[in-house]
């Protein structure tokens, strides 16, 4: 896209904004903060910068991206050149090895330091497993700490996120890469619901029961990975992973609205009703993902074709998750309906 012609920035007042149930509202769209293996922390903040002049006010943070210092810069930065904070809504999530009741109120305090923020819009548990992986680790390492989902740990955890609500520090708190089976549980047991979920979305993995649970329930699903991650760490890809933005139904609809696959990906994401949250370092395609979830609906026709590029092909998969005794990364995913493990693992 050619950003000569037509405005920089998009009109505030033109994109979508989701409710929450406690009645506030968040942008239709995010900004992904992943660098994952490659994009240095000072390329994403510059990227964050760029995008917040062109209206994107959501940013999708996390502890373990390593840059959280350098977005604070640029959340800073764009203050200081009149973006007001009520506008922003700034999401980080805690990280694995910061699971300790204890950990979740310094890992968002440090994250609050970090970005520069007296609180946060959002704050995610990460995944709902205390398990963690050393940086760049291939896909077989495992970390002989990890464990399966142990609902009362699980809970703990949980209650500290309730205790940052109380104080102040963070307006909604929510879960990311859990399960039905799981959230059956977190609902049943949580005194403030999560508001929001954060799940792999994209063309070929909709996750349909999963979805429409979550829209059920009035939790707002967050759809990462909405373009299908095509340059994600290699201990993410499998033979088998479908590539979404070379699938014909969505290279054809794309030329029709006269937009790239991947920016068709997240005008998609959006009518369906997630909240996407693609990255991109480039201003063009900044723009052009974020003039995408901006008018031009597409037909019940496309929409009918692009559900049918459903290929069931979950990308980030999340083996070096997996705890020792564990059978396939299935088992992460609870795909028989059952949480496997945690009635059977002995602490200790
Ligand atoms: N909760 C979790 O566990 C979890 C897990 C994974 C990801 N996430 C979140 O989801 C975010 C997005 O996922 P992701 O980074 O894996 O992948 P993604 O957003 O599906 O794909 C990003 C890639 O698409 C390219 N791209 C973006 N817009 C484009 C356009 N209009 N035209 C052509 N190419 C375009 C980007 O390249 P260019 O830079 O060249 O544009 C980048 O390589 C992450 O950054 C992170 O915030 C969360």
């Amino acid at each position: 896209m050619d950003l000569a012609h037509g405005p920089r920035r998009v009109d505030l007042s033109a994109i979508p904004r989701k409710r929450l149930y406690t009645g506030a509202t968040m942008p239709g769209i995010g900004l992904g903060t992943f660098g994952s293996d490659h994009v240095s922390a000072g390329e994403i903040a510059r990227a964050a910068g760029e995008a917040l002049d062109m209206g994107y006010r959501y940013l999708d943070c996390a502890a373990c991206y390593g840059n959280e210092p350098e977005m604070g810069g640029a959340i800073a930065a764009s203050m200081e050149r009149g973006i007001p904070r009520e506008e922003l809504f700034i999401l980080s999530k805690v990280w694995n090895d910061m699971h300790a009741p204890g950990d979740v109120a310094a890992s968002c305090r440090r994250t609050l330091r970090d970005l520069r923020l007296d609180y946060l819009d959002c704050y995610l548990v990460h995944w709902p497993f205390p398990n963690y992986h050393a940086p760049h680790c291939g896909v077989d390492a495992r970390n002989p700490e990890s464990r399966p989902y142990i609902h009362e740990e699980f809970m703990s955890t949980w209650r500290a996120m309730e205790s940052l609500v109380d104080a102040g520090l963070v307006r909604h708190i929510g879960t990311s890469n859990v399960t039905i089976p799981k959230l059956d549980l977190i609902l049943r047991d949580a005194r403030i619901r999560p508001a929001v979920n954060e799940l792999e979305l994209h063309p070929s993995f909709q996750q349909g029961e999963l979805f429409q649970y979550l829209i059920d329930r009035g939790i707002v699903p967050i759809g990462y990975s909405p373009i299908g991650s095509p340059a994600r760490p290699q201990r993410d890809r499998a033979p088998e992973d479908a590539t979404d933005i070379e699938m014909p139904a969505i290279v054809d609809i794309a030329r029709a609205h006269g937009i790239h696959p991947a920016a068709l990906c997240v005008k998609w994401a959006a009518q369906r009703g997630q909240v996407p949250i693609p990255l991109s370092t480039k201003a063009a395609n900044l723009l052009a993902n974020l003039r995408a979830v901006c008018g031009d609906p597409l037909s019940a026709e496309e929409m009918d074709a692009i559900r049918g590029c459903e290929r069931n092909g979950r990308l980030i998969k999340g083996q070096v998750f997996l705890w020792e005794g564990a059978g396939s990364w299935l088992d992460l995913w609870d795909a028989d309906g059952t949480i496997p493990g945690w009635h059977g693992y002995a602490k200790g």
